[in-house]
């Protein structure tokens, strides 16, 4: 998220230094190599690079004095209670209070609990050598992973939280391009933009959870929730986004998200119950992929399982919070042989899951070799188009899991696989 927006707000005109404590990654960064797979994003880089709007350096001091804006875009991961864990942002925030010369907009990026805003502000002023004037904003950022440069570049909205008219005159000046587009601004208060960035991660999950639910029943009493999602979708009050059923959302965003809501809420004396039972939710949905494999092949031990798709969604090679790793560690454990295929998130499975029983493997051709089930985890568009009938001849049975329904039932029946999607009537006894 900080590189696309360093690389966006170059683009939009702005002289930006991307600073990092990690010298290899801004090595990396300054030769124009992206270490992660973000469509677009490699070019948009070297072409800021290219005219010089955008330098990667591990020098924060040189970095803020030359700024007036610093946009905090550290990590927030889990800490093992479910709590962000700060110590990033603290780390950034001291720094900065050491080396700031003149005013300064500190605007936090990354998605961080309510009142961190306000907890920034009094830890700039406890570290400040010498008072220097300075304002903090929040600028929850929306992109979603895959279509990160595009969403940076045509957001549905800016919200800029503030308690100051002069910081907002000039976060908004720094996105000024996008009134071209007459995207809507959202001024609000410091805990309110904290605030709508959770409402909108857990109000999305929840949507999937409500789908997924649904998919269920829908599997038994022979429904089809495709229809039951468009159907809801053409509805001008509910929208079709978000309505995808599969087998649990994942990411390093929305289970993450969830359980520092719910957290919040039970220090705040607000519970979040809804975010409590759609974090329930999403594990009963991994859990029920799982069972339905096992139970369909009677059993994991020794059985040999493809998987298509390791990616916790298509076009990025981000596996945190994966189903499709979460599973695949459940079926290993079972006893199960792995042979798995994405088009990207491989090497990082490698790191994550180092089991003799997990081969990884060049194509869904080769994944899907001698295998007693091919299971589909994520919806790469590459899958819509691999060559069924070959794929039946390769394995050893034909019994096809479709968890992001990528095949049309009927089709692929036709060609003699027990087919078993998510939310669709099932196979004919
Ligand atoms: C999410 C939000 O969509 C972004 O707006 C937000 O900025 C980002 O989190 C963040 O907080 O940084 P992201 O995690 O990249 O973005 O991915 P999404 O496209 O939202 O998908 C999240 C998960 O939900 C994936 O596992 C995806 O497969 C699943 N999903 C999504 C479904 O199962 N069904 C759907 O209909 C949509």
């Amino acid at each position: 998220m900080g590189l696309v927006t360093g690389a966006a707000l170059a683009d939009f005109g702005l002289n930006v230094h991307c600073i990092d404590s990690d010298a290899q990654k801004i090595e990396t960064l300054s030769s124009g190599t992206v270490p992660f797979y973000e469509t677009g994003l490699e070019e948009l880089v070297n072409c800021n690079l290219r005219n010089g709007r955008l330098t990667f350096s591990t020098d924060l001091e040189a970095a803020v004095r030359a700024s007036r804006t610093v946009f905090i875009a550290v990590g927030t991961p889990d800490l093992p209670d479910g709590t962000p864990d700060l110590s990033q942002v603290d780390a950034v925030v001291a720094a900065l209070a050491e080396c700031m010369d003149d005013y300064k907009v500190v605007v936090t990026k990354s998605t961080v609990p309510v009142g961190t805003a306000r907890r920034i502000q009094r830890l700039l002023r406890e570290k400040q050598g010498r008072p220097v004037r300075f304002d903090v904003v929040s600028n929850p950022e929306f992109l979603r992973e895959g279509s990160a440069v595009e969403d940076f570049m045509r957001p549905n909205r800016v919200v800029i939280g503030a308690d100051s008219e002069k910081a907002v005159a000039i976060v908004k000046e720094i996105y000024r391009p996008l009134t071209l587009n007459e995207t809507p601004f959202v001024i609000t208060s410091l805990e309110t933009a904290e605030l709508i960035k959770y409402a909108c991660n857990a109000f999305l999950a929840t949507r999937v959870s409500f789908i997924n639910e649904m998919a269920n029943l829908c599997e038994n009493v022979g429904a089809d929730v495709h229809h039951v999602a468009r159907a809801m979708g053409l509805d001008d009050r509910i929208g079709p986004r978000f309505l995808q059923p599969g087998p649990g959302f994942g990411g390093s965003c929305f289970p993450k998200d969830l359980v520092a809501l719910a957290r919040t809420g039970r220090q705040l004396d607000a519970p979040q119950r809804l975010a409590e039972t759609v974090i329930e939710i999403n594990q009963r949905q991994r859990d029920r992929v799982f069972s339905r494999i096992e139970g369909e092949l009677g059993g994991l031990k020794r059985k040999k399982i493809g998987i298509l798709g390791l990616a916790f969604k298509p076009n990025t090679d981000d596996i945190r919070g994966a189903p499709a790793i979460h599973i695949c560690r459940r079926l290993l454990e079972a006893g199960a042989v792995i042979q798995a295929y994405d088009p990207a998130a491989m090497p990082n499975t490698r790191r994550v899951l180092n089991d003799r029983n997990l081969v990884l493997c060049p194509d869904a051709y080769a994944a899907a070799d001698g295998v007693d089930a091919l299971w589909i985890a994520t919806e790469w568009k590459e899958f819509r188009n691999i060559d069924l009938p070959q794929i039946k001849s390769a394995m050893q049975a034909p019994v096809l899991f479709d968890s992001r329904n990528v095949f049309d039932p009927e089709k692929v029946r036709a060609l003699g696989f027990r087919y078993f999607g998510t939310g669709r009537p099932g196979p004919l006894p």
